[in-house]
């Protein structure tokens, strides 16, 4: 089928500042959320959505991302002797749980530009992009929400979120028609507006499946908003060339890439599981009394 989607894009070659010094060495895909590496997170959430390839935009100091999805003889083995059988069935489910081919971005150009560094992996079809700063959690995963209108469809779809009016200078924000439930025709879209400037507070979040022809429009996006090339500006063009979906998903979002949102979802997450969670949740009511 021409519009199945089968390969995701995560592009991992951001320097983190927001999260300096922890980010200084190791990745920020890497920073856990209670005991999964976010990373790990976000391929749980591409298998769940049906896709069978990945490709990982990497660049410098990020070579632990790809071994953490790589056997690790020598700890399969001293797990194995010590007859840690548990812990030695997480770290092989991990090696056996995703394809993925890596491709390299030499200087982390912007978020158009590690996109634009897939193409050849990608080719001439239907693909999703997830953002491994964004951490949904949903009943249906989001990527397979977006993946759903954009079978149906057969136009490129981004997820929206509506955000606090103080916040749209963190984001893309997107203005369009609502023309059913969730849905939106996106005709423009502003990288990072003012307040002043901002058309709405639907705020552009890190998943998207898109057609091929976005490449196209990367390889004619110059330098935007902060001298990066700008996912947001290839999208505009697909927009007023095309056409572009907004789609509302449904869901919980915390922002990893920033000190609070990282806490937030760690917090939440630690909360829901079973082995910490009562413990945790009386330690924060002593806290808070
Ligand atoms: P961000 O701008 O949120 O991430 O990019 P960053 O640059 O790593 O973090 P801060 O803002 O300095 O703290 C969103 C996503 O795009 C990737 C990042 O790795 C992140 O997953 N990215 C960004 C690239 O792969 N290459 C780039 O040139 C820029």
């Amino acid at each position: 089928m021409k519009n199945k989607v089968r390969k995701a894009v995560i592009p991992v070659a951001g320097l983190g500042t927001r999260l300096l010094p922890a980010t200084k060495v190791v990745p920020k895909e890497l920073l856990p959320i209670v005991d999964t590496p976010a990373i790990q997170v976000i391929i749980e959430e591409v298998l769940a959505s049906g896709i069978e390839e990945v490709i990982l935009v990497t660049g410098r100091g990020k070579g632990a991302i790809e071994d953490h999805f790589d056997h690790s003889y020598e700890l399969e083995d001293v797990l194995e002797r010590r007859g840690q059988t548990d812990q030695l069935d997480s770290v092989r489910r991990i090696s056996g749980l995703v394809r993925a081919v890596s491709v390299r971005q030499k200087f982390p150009l912007g978020l158009g530009h590690a996109v634009l560094c897939a193409k050849d992996a990608v080719g001439d079809e239907p693909f999703a992009v997830l953002l491994p700063d964004d951490i949904i959690s949903s009943s249906t995963p989001c990527t397979r929400q977006l993946i759903d209108v954009f079978e149906k469809y057969n136009e490129g779809v981004v997820s929206l979120l509506r955000v606090p009016e103080t916040d749209v200078d963190r984001y893309g924000i997107a203005l369009g028609e609502n023309w059913a439930p969730r849905l939106h025709r996106i005709r423009t879209l502003i990288e990072k507006p003012t307040r002043e400037q901002a058309p709405s507070n639907l705020a552009i979040i890190g998943r998207y499946v898109l057609p091929a022809k976005i490449f196209d429009f990367l390889e004619e996006t110059a330098a935007g908003a902060d001298g990066e090339i700008q996912l947001t500006d290839a999208l505009q063009r697909l927009a007023r060339d095309r056409a572009l979906i907004g789609y509302e998903f449904e869901g919980e979002r915390h922002d990893i890439g920033d000190k609070l949102g990282f806490l937030k979802c760690n917090i939440r997450t630690a909360l829901l599981n079973k082995e910490i969670g009562p413990q945790l949740r009386a330690y924060l009511r002593t806290m808070v009394e």
